[in-house]
């Protein structure tokens, strides 16, 4: 019998870390379903990620190592999904340890290491860090230093 594999996440500006985790639950099964957060989700959890629902879950669903995505609307989903899809492992980054133990009575639970130094926390302070005003002053910059150039040659 197929061993299903589920997990739930905002997957924002996708990164190595977020692919790693996916590649491991993967090899913990056959099939691997993701749950995705909704943006009404993320709201109430006082999260704004930058890339739309829509467009995280296409670029989590277009993974060859992920079978289905499906969309994270509440917290307390998580029984009915495993019961719905039949789910063996239920499996998250132990930056949410021992959180989860009480899903044990209906499959397994693991806890996976991070990646360490990459979030999409620190992606997007980056983005939000280059404010509009930054990138035009970095364009008038850039065009005087491209004239200086352009003079001395
Ligand atoms: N994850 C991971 N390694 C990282 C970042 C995330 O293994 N460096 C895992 C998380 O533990 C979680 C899944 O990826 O199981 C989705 O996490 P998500 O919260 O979407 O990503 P983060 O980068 O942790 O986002 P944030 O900084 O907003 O918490």
């Amino acid at each position: 019998m197929a061993r299903n594999v589920i997990t739930y996440g905002t997957f924002d500006m996708f990164h190595v870390g977020h692919l790693r985790l996916l590649q491991r639950l993967r090899n913990l099964g056959d099939r691997l379903i993701v749950a995705v957060s909704t943006d009404e989700f993320n709201a109430a959890k006082n999260k704004k990620a930058i890339i739309p629902y829509e467009g995280r879950a296409e670029i989590v669903g277009s993974l060859k190592i992920v079978d289905q995505v499906i969309p994270e609307h509440s917290w307390d989903q998580k029984a009915a999904d495993i019961k719905k899809y039949d789910i063996s492992v239920f499996g998250i980054g132990d930056d949410w340890s021992g959180k989860f133990d009480h899903l044990k009575v209906h499959c397994e639970v693991v806890y996976l290491p991070r990646t360490p130094d990459v979030s999409s926390s620190a992606l997007r302070r980056m983005a939000r860090a280059l404010d509009p005003e930054m990138i035009e002053r970095l364009r008038e910059v850039h065009a005087v230093l491209d004239q200086m150039v352009r003079n001395f040659e």
